[in-house]
């Protein structure tokens, strides 16, 4: 089953075709991160302008990319939430149409959903059941994956998301947007000890973590210095700061895995693509005697691919939309409204 995937939530134009949920016969993605650097972050309006602009273009060329024609596609697949608003509409209205036009199946996608179908892209023989860390720009949470569709919040972020984090503590550092990579390149040189960071601590139920305390504390001390003119070591400051983000996640999922039994862990998001959270990962699981997953980091940030290859299990769950489709600004991994 050829998939034609729309991926449009955020600030990357993205339209892929996945074979039968695991085969990429294309992935074309138009990043606007250029245009949004200079204004710091993603500008909702430009994003939306930008994806009108590009999406016509990339479907022509997946189909040119993938060498299939229009009937050779047997659905169409698009995020219709989370993301930002006009972005995501974008998106479903072009897949609506498309889906229209060629007389094929409608299928709606969690964005969330799809970076954790990264991982199937990456490992044809993984199958659920399994843990899945899933942390990216805007979400930060444990899922027990249980099925291809059938999935458990084990616990979330309950304020910033880790990659809202590493993009502010590195604006402020003076890193160009979207600051993550750069900062993690910048960690390497640095000595995690040096500074004292706060980590989260366990609430009601440990699986939530709160990460805006963390950010708080690394900009006053980044604030302070500049007050009194003392010279930071910024390498280790961001080491600090991703080995605190790191103590944050690993326990909890060294929890999961233990009350879970499972001994399979997947990643994924954006963040999903930082070193330091790869190697504590490897090196906890391995103790554990889990296996772990990870994408490759071309697969860890927004792509259409991802979305073709959870596409192809909610399709065969019957998960099909008709044209009265809706985009969502936000929407549980579940399908409930938040
Ligand atoms: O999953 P994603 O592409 O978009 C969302 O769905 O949110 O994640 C983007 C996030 C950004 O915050 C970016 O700074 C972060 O992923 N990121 C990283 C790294 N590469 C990307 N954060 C830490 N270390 C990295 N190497
Ligand atoms: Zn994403």
């Amino acid at each position: 089953m050829n998939i034609l995937a729309v991926e449009s939530s955020c600030d990357e134009t993205a339209v892929a075709i996945v074979r039968d949920g695991r085969e990429v016969l294309t992935d074309c993605i138009a990043s606007q991160v250029d245009l949004h650097r200079i204004y710091g972050g993603v500008v909702p309006e430009i994003a939306s302008r930008k994806h009108m602009e590009a999406i016509y273009g990339l479907a022509d060329q997946a189909l040119a990319q993938a060498n299939l024609t229009r009937r050779e596609i047997d659905a169409v697949a698009v995020t219709y939430a989370p993301g930002l608003i006009g972005a995501v509409l974008v998106g479903v209205n072009f897949a609506k149409a498309a889906a229209m036009s060629m007389g094929k199946p409608l299928i709606p996608v969690h964005h969330i959903r799809g970076h954790i179908a990264a991982n199937y892209l990456a490992y044809p023989e993984l199958e659920p059941p399994f843990l899945c860390l899933v942390v990216s720009g805007g979400h930060t949470m444990f899922v027990d994956v249980r099925d291809y569709t059938q999935m458990r919040i084990l616990g979330t972020t309950l304020d910033d998301a880790a990659g809202e984090c590493f993009d502010k503590v590195a604006r402020v550092l003076g890193m160009p947007y979207p600051g993550g990579a750069a900062l993690d390149a910048m960690a390497r040189r640095g000595d995690a000890g040096k500074y004292e960071l706060p980590r989260s601590k366990s609430g009601e139920n440990p699986y939530n973590m709160s990460f805006s305390g963390l950010k708080t504390a690394a900009l006053n001390l980044i604030h302070h210095a500049q007050q009194v003119g003392e010279e930071l070591d910024i390498p280790s400051l961001c080491a600090c700061f991703t080995a605190a983000v790191s103590d944050t996640l690993v326990p909890r999922a060294v929890l999961a895995l233990e009350e879970t039994g499972y001994r399979k862990i997947a990643v994924a998001g954006g963040v999903a693509a930082n070193s330091r959270i790869r190697a504590d990962i490897l090196a906890a699981a391995e103790k554990l005697g889990a296996r772990v997953y990870m994408p490759p980091l071309k697969l860890c940030g927004d792509n259409g691919a991802m979305i073709g290859a959870q596409a192809y299990y909610e399709y065969l769950s019957g998960n099909v939309a008709d044209m009265s489709l809706n985009a969502y600004a936000t929407k549980s991994i579940l399908g409930e409204a938040l």
